[in-house]
C-alpha cells in the first residue's frame, strides 16, 4: 500500500506539491501547491462551490478577512479554548503534542484530554520520549492561533483565523440585509486558515497553513427537524461509527440509512440531512464508499461551541482519518457575538411574529487539502500490464482534461495538424500538448497525472480530418471527427 511519505516523492516528482520553501530548507506546516496541484486544489473547490453554492437557492458565498477584530476571537471562544496540550521532554526537549504521543503509544484516541490526563497517562504507561528515552514534564495547553500585531508601529494584537467559520457570523447582518434570505439558509465560504499546530505531520493531512470550505446552516431553533429535502436522502446508505460503538470498543463501522441517524438520535434532520450531502459529494466524485465512513465524536471530544458533532473520515493509509467535521453549533455563535458587540443578531420570524436568534443546525466544514489528499489516494493505482501508474482522478477533478500528440515527432504535417487541434481544444478546457518520446511513454506520461484523455494525430488525420481518442482507464481507442471532438470531450468529462 502506498504510504504517506510515497505519496509526498509522487506528488513532488510530478508536481502536484512541494515543501515551501525548499530552498532555504523548508518550513514545518507549509506546502506549496505546483502546476498540476493548483488545477487538482481548483477544480475540488470548484466542484464543491458548484454543488453546494451555484445548484442551490438557500445559500449564498462570502469571502472574509483573514485577520479580523481580535475581539471576534474573544467573542467566538478561541481565545480561551483554542488550545493543544503539549509534551516536552525534560532532556531533549523534544515537543510532541500530547494527543499524538498517545495515540502513537497506546493506539486510543485522546481528543479533547486535559494536561492531567496526558500526565497520568504517561505515566500509567511509562512513556518515554521517543528521540532520546528521556522523561516528560508536566503537560501544558498551548495556543493554537498564531499571533499577529497590526499597524507597523506599536501594533495591535490579532491572530490569523483558526477558522473561516466567525467571518461568516460577524457578517451574518450584511448578508441578511443585503441578499434577502429567509430561514433556513446557509452562507458558504472558502479560503486559508491557520494553526500552529505542535507537530504538523503526515505531509498535507496535518498543516499550520491550510485551506477550508464551509457553511452555516441557520433554521429556526424550534424546526430541527423541518428539513424539506429529506426525502432526498433518507434512504441512503452510509458508513457509521457511533459514539455507542466506539465506548463498547467496536472498531468497524455498520451500515445504516440517513434516516436512522435521525430516529438513533444521532443527528437531527437538517444535521444528517448535510452530512449525507457532503458523503454523496465525495462518493460522485469518485471516492470509493469503501474508504469512508461517519464517525460521530464522544461528547468528551466536542468543541466548546458544539451540541453534537459527525465526521467524515477516509481510510487514509496511517488509520481512519478526518476529512469533514459538521458540528451542530446551535445559537452559541450568534449570541457570543451578539452579547460582545452589542448588536443584535437575530431575525423577524413571519411566522410567530417575533426575533429570533438563528440555530446553526449544521455545519459542513471540509479541509481542501486532507480532500486533496483523499482524492489522491483513491484514485491512484499502478497498472502492471502497463508498468506505469494510472491515477483514476474523477475527470472533472482531473488537473489536465486533454493531452494532443502528434504520432510522430519528425514528420511536420503530423504537428501541424497536432498544434491546430490543441489550440482549438485550449480554449475549452485545460489541455497539454506533447511530441517528445515514443508514444506509449506519452500515454504513460498522462496516465501518471491523471489526463482522462488523450487524443493523437496520424496520417489518417490529415485524410480524415479525425483523431484517436485513448481513454485512461480502459486504453480503448476511438475515432473522432475534429469538428465534433470539443463537444465529445465536453461530454464524457462529466
Ligand atoms: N469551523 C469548524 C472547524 O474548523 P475543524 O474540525 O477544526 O472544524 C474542519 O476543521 C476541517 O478543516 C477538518 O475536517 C480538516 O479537513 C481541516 N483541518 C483542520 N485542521 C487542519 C490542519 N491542521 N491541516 C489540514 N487540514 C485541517
Amino acid at each position: 500500500m502506498l504510504s504517506i511519505q510515497d505519496m509526498f516523492v509522487f506528488c513532488k516528482k510530478k508536481g502536484f506539491v512541494f515543501p515551501d520553501s525548499e530552498i532555504y530548507g523548508g518550513l514545518a506546516g507549509f506546502w506549496d501547491y505546483g502546476p498540476l496541484g493548483i488545477e487538482l486544489k481548483r477544480n475540488i473547490i470548484n466542484e464543491w462551490w458548484q454543488r453546494f453554492v451555484h445548484e442551490r437557492e438557500d445559500i449564498v458565498g462570502i469571502d472574509g478577512a483573514i485577520i479580523t477584530n481580535p475581539k471576534v476571537w474573544e467573542a467566538s471562544g478561541h481565545v480561551d479554548h483554542f488550545l493543544d496540550v503539549l509534551v516536552e521532554c525534560g532532556k531533549c526537549n523534544y515537543r510532541v503534542k500530547a494527543e499524538s504521543l498517545i495515540e502513537d503509544f497506546l493506539g486510543i484516541r485522546a481528543e479533547g484530554l486535559k494536561p492531567e490526563d496526558f500526565d497520568r497517562l504517561i505515566k500509567e504507561n511509562k512513556i518515554r520520549c521517543p528521540k532520546c528515552k528521556g522523561e516528560f514534564k508536566k503537560a501544558r495547553f498551548l495556543q493554537l492561533m498564531f499571533e499577529t500585531s497590526v499597524g507597523p508601529v506599536d501594533g495591535v494584537k490579532s491572530y490569523l483565523r483558526p477558522e473561516t467559520a466567525q467571518l461568516i457570523f460577524i457578517n451574518f447582518r450584511n448578508v441578511v440585509e443585503t441578499s434577502r434570505v429567509k430561514l433556513p439558509f446557509g452562507i458558504a465560504q472558502v479560503g486559508k486558515a491557520f494553526r500552529n499546530e505542535i507537530s504538523p505531520r503526515d505531509f498535507l493531512f496535518r498543516a499550520r497553513e491550510f485551506e477550508q470550505m464551509e457553511i452555516e446552516y441557520f433554521v429556526h431553533p424550534d424546526r430541527l427537524d423541518e428539513c424539506s429535502y429529506f426525502d432526498e436522502v433518507k434512504d441512503m446508505e452510509v458508513n457509521v461509527l457511533t459514539a455507542k460503538m466506539q465506548e463498547a470498543g467496536v472498531k468497524e463501522a455498520k451500515k445504516m440509512r440517513v434516516a436512522d441517524l435521525v430516529t438513533e438520535r444521532i443527528a437531527t434532520k437538517w444535521h444528517a440531512y448535510w452530512i449525507a450531502l457532503a458523503y454523496k459529494w465525495f462518493v460522485d466524485l469518485g471516492i470509493n464508499p469503501k474508504n469512508l465512513r461517519l464517525r460521530e465524536h464522544l461528547h468528551s471530544e466536542l468543541a466548546h461551541y458544539a451540541g453534537a458533532c459527525i465526521d467524515i473520515e477516509y481510510r487514509f493509509p496511517f488509520g481512519w482519518k478526518e476529512i469533514y467535521g459538521n458540528a451542530d453549533r446551535k445559537q452559541f455563535d450568534l449570541q457570543q457575538h451578539s452579547n460582545y458587540s452589542k448588536k443584535e443578531l437575530c431575525l423577524y420570524d413571519q411566522a410567530t411574529k417575533q426575533k429570533v436568534v438563528p440555530y446553526v443546525a449544521a455545519e459542513p466544514s471540509q479541509g481542501v487539502d486532507r480532500t486533496f489528499l483523499a482524492f489522491l489516494f483513491d484514485a491512484y493505482s499502478y497498472d502492471k500490464k502497463r508498468g506505469n501508474v494510472v491515477l483514476k482522478l474523477h475527470p472533472r477533478l482531473a488537473p489536465i482534461k486533454v493531452a494532443v500528440f502528434p504520432l510522430l515527432s519528425n514528420k511536420p504535417e503530423l504537428i501541424k495538424k497536432a498544434r491546430e487541434v490543441y489550440t482549438t481544444l485550449k480554449s475549452h478546457f485545460n489541455c497539454f500538448y506533447d511530441q517528445s518520446g515514443s508514444i506509449g511513454r506519452r500515454y504513460a506520461r498522462q496516465d501518471e497525472i491523471g489526463t482522462p484523455f488523450c487524443v493523437t494525430i496520424d496520417f489518417d488525420s490529415l485524410k480524415q480530418n479525425d483523431v484517436t481518442v485513448r481513454d485512461r482507464d480502459t486504453t480503448k481507442q476511438t475515432r473522432v471527427k475534429i469538428d465534433d471532438l470539443a463537444g465529445w470531450i465536453g461530454k464524457h468529462l462529466k
